[in-house]
């Protein structure tokens, strides 16, 4: 018995005295130099201080920004990019995107002749399109057969070009709600193998649910507190969750070191999402003033999709969406517009989110008008897409601004962003971790 315990003890001692002396005298081969870049910038969209700089030059080294600040020496050897004429910004992040899938064909189609395998096989054109849009990183709330965890992976091992992803995997729905397939024969099931869905009822239940999505690769949890809009639900706004429900959702996402957001149009069910303690709600459309008292008290990000209203309605009938979904996005699509306003207001803390899928991926920034027009300025509209939206997903630390220390995902526009917003929509510049994705700037 001793001697077995003793055995690797001796064999990991002699691994040690083979191996220090070894690595002391031995020089290591020189790891490959990183490449320095320096961006001349005519003027940089301070985010952290709300404000903008004039001449600013962006020092990066391999991934990561060294240094900003007026006339800086470049460094020997750096390639210099002259962006003297445009503006530049921290790369964009969208927090909440479905970025598997976009609802291109009939409505019948898309829901019945069309799977997780389609959505594969499209997925990177979608984030291909999103990134050269200027989006760098995406919150993707919702998706089958974790798609979006092996684009995640994909983009991160630079197989295929996109945003850095923080993904959901499958949303979680209960029976007969938004993330469920509801209104048609109870002889058709959800797409895949039984198991393979998002849809959980009861607290044990629920629970397991979270751990099977954090076993698959899901960095975030997502949730349905509320019913919705393009679904077959009757109600748009009703709690389709118990609080214990919730609360066991948000508790065991915690344990597995998770932030939860909620999708919540509801008036009850986003107090009930706050109550349980989400990072954001997702939609907002019915929120009262008790509501965002309550997300102002607990730092309850609003991750409003404003810009949806307009493009369903222009082109939703056309897709062959059945009347009484077209209905209910009538019902509730300025009421989300007005209660933006209020938020915005009341001085809840906004996040950049578009739910792009409903419209084509790389359009997000189009939203950034309805913002402006809702009641943000131009200033606090591009800090929910950058600082705030950092904060929202936790990366904070490394994205969200252009300073020293962060990673060097950083966009540029020809125009005035801050005079008019809609020049977000022709982003011309492109770099994430330090490489140019699109340059058309110069
Ligand atoms: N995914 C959301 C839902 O179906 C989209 C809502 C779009 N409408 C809007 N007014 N934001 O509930």
């Amino acid at each position: 018995m001793s001697s077995t315990l003793s055995r690797p003890l001796i064999l990991a001692t002699s691994i040690l005295l083979l191996t220090i002396p070894a690595l002391a005298v031995e020089p290591q081969p020189d790891a490959e130099p990183q490449p320095v870049t320096v961006i001349q910038a005519g003027q940089l969209v301070d985010v952290e201080a709300g404000r903008v700089l004039d001449r600013q030059t962006i020092v990066i080294k391999g991934e990561t920004i060294e240094a900003v600040g007026t006339d800086l020496a470049v460094p020997p050897g750096a390639t210099v990019i002259d962006l003297s004429h445009a503006v530049v910004l921290p790369g964009l992040i969208d927090s909440h995107v479905h970025i598997t899938s976009q609802a291109s064909a009939n409505y019948y189609e898309e829901m019945f002749r069309r799977s997780f395998v389609d959505h594969a096989i499209l997925a990177h054109l979608y984030a291909r399109r999103t990134l050269e849009a200027g989006f760098t990183a995406c919150r993707s709330v919702g998706s089958q057969g974790f798609v979006d965890v092996a684009l995640r992976n994909a983009i991160e091992r630079g197989d295929v070009p996109g945003p850095r992803l923080q993904v959901a995997g499958y949303y979680i729905s209960s029976t007969g709600g938004h993330g469920d397939l509801v209104g048609f024969s109870p002889w058709l099931t959800t797409n895949g193998p039984p198991e393979m869905t998002g849809i959980a009822d009861g607290v044990d239940a629920v629970r397991q649910k979270v751990r099977y999505l954090v076993k698959y690769g899901a960095d975030v949890i997502k949730f349905g507190a509320s019913a919705g809009v393009l679904s077959e639900e009757e109600s748009v706004g009703a709690p389709q969750y118990s609080q214990e429900e919730m609360n066991a959702i948000v508790e065991e996402a915690r344990r597995w070191g998770r932030r939860a957001c909620a999708h919540a149009h509801g008036t009850e069910a986003i107090k009930m999402a706050v109550r349980a303690g989400v990072v954001s709600i997702e939609h907002g459309s019915l929120v009262d003033d008790e509501g965002l008292a309550l997300m102002k008290d607990n730092g309850t990000y609003l991750v409003a999709d404003i810009y949806n209203d307009t493009y369903i309605l222009a082109e939703f009938e056309k897709l062959g969406f059945p009347a009484h979904i077209i209905e209910k996005e009538r019902k509730v699509g300025r009421t989300q517009r007005e209660n933006f306003k209020k938020a915005v207001e009341a001085g809840v803390k906004i996040a950049f989110g578009t739910d792009a899928a409903i419209f084509p991926h790389g359009k997000n920034a189009r939203q950034f008008s309805y913002m402006v027009e809702w009641g943000l300025t131009p200033m606090e509209a591009i800090q929910s897409a950058t600082v705030s939206a950092a904060d929202l997903l936790g990366w904070g630390d490394r994205l969200g601004s252009v300073a020293p220390g962060k990673l060097a995902d950083i966009v540029a526009v020809a125009g005035d962003p801050l005079d008019d917003v809609t020049v977000l929509e022709s982003v011309g510049f492109v770099m994430k971790g330090g490489v140019v994705v699109k340059n058309e700037l110069e």
